[in-house]
């Protein structure tokens, strides 16, 4: 991999600078998950293992360049210190004296928090100004936050252009795991892409056709494909308007040799709640007055037919509708199948995207997969192809 590690730099007595993503979920001032901090935990006991001081950089939310308290750092304090077993001190500014004064109190295996670097509206332009300041503070840069890797802000992407730059652990295994999932597979590779639009994931789609060996659709998206096949969705979430594009993506896979695996049954309801009453129908045979919430049984056996024949899946996207019982069904199996598949070491499964892990988590599949992304938006524009500027800039 082009890009240095913690293992190639020498970082005894170094203050490193350490780009982590602990923009977690809040609730009345308390952190309701902790993924995003517990993950960081192999880097800075690295760091602090090899001698050095752990200064970590991080932004939460959206303050747009003002200092908004809801939004401060120092709420996640008490989580940050309860996952990492070490003591936080935390300075209540990301530069300038307050930042150095705290990293100069900090004994040894001490972690420093700077606070919200959106707060500076030079964070989200990337102002070299605003990096250079955040420069002074440290003599080596280490990112950590493949999740924020989309952004090419200050605290990313400026601050690895001004000091040594190295990845940290958790950004060198989602980097690792995202390569064995799309850059060099093992093959047959399957992909399953859903969610409700198709016009938020089209480059996505278009970058995976050319990828992939098979594409599983599932979930409101799906309904735009069958549409683009002529196919009556009855009142079913579905972008018509984009029924040409749907149909441009099946070319291009068709074109690639990419296999696109459309639902072939599917549940209906007349309402949208919890427990409505449904049924199962073929694909072609949606009532006018119903809507379609998941995907059916023959379509889930279709598609572990397709995980048993794979090697490698990556998953984006619940199936159904997997926030309300019984249209979770399809989501549910499908994802369990990958589960037992990868636990008898015969699929290899990455799957990132913030609807996509909790769908995972609810059947109960996500620990038994190879990889889990932290990554949201991140995830996305890996997948749709992009370069992420994050992750260039370690690329020297
Ligand atoms: C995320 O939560 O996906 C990252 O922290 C990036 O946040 P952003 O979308 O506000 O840049």
């Amino acid at each position: 991999m082009a890009w240095k590690t913690l293992d190639d730099a020498a970082l005894a007595g170094k203050t490193v600078l350490t780009r982590v993503d602990i923009n977690v979920p809040m609730e009345a001032g308390r952190v309701t998950d902790t993924t995003r901090i517990d993950k960081i935990r192999p880097t800075v006991e690295d760091i602090i293992a090899r001698g050095g001081r752990v200064v970590l950089l991080a932004h939460f939310d959206r303050p747009k360049g003002k200092v908004v308290p809801e939004m401060s750092l120092g709420h996640v304090v008490p989580a940050l210190e309860a996952s990492l077993g070490r003591k936080v001190i935390f300075a209540p500014d990301c530069i300038g004296p307050a930042a150095a004064d705290a990293i100069a109190a900090a004994s040894a295996g001490d972690v420093v928090l700077l606070e919200n670097t959106r707060f500076h509206a030079g964070e989200e332009k990337n102002d070299p100004a605003l990096a250079a300041e955040m420069a002074r503070l440290g003599d080596i840069f280490v990112n950590d936050a493949f999740s924020a890797a989309h952004r090419a802000h200050a605290s990313t992407e400026g601050l690895a252009r001004l000091l040594p730059a190295l990845a940290g652990r958790l950004m060198e295994a989602e980097l690792k795991a995202l390569d064995a999932a799309l850059g060099t597979p093992v093959r047959p590779v399957v992909a399953v892409v859903g969610g409700a639009k198709v016009s938020t994931k089209l480059d996505l789609l278009g970058n995976l056709v050319a990828k992939v060996d098979h594409l599983v659709i599932g979930g409101g998206m799906a309904n735009t494909f069958l549409v683009a096949k002529g196919i009556g969705v009855g009142k079913s979430l579905a972008e018509r308007d984009m029924a040409d594009t749907a149909r441009a993506i099946l070319e291009k896979a068709t074109a690639a040799g990419c296999s696109v695996h459309l639902p072939v049954d599917v549940v209906v309801a007349r309402e949208f709640k919890a427990g409505a009453a449904h049924e199962v129908l073929p694909a072609t045979a949606c009532p006018e007055d119903a809507m379609i919430l998941d995907a059916g049984p023959m379509t889930v056996a279709a598609i572990v037919k397709v995980f048993e024949n794979s090697a490698t899946l990556i998953w984006n996207g619940p199936l159904g509708a997997f926030e309300i019982a019984p249209f979770d069904a399809a989501t549910n199996a499908a994802a369990r199948s990958a589960a037992a598949l990868t636990r008898d070491g015969k699929l290899i499964s990455v799957a990132g995207g913030g609807d996509t892990v909790a769908a995972l988590n609810q059947a109960g599949a996500a620990a038994d997969f190879t990889f889990i992304s932290t990554a949201g938006g991140a995830f996305l524009e890996w997948m749709e192809g992009k370069e992420l500027p994050g992750v260039k800039a370690l690329m020297g």
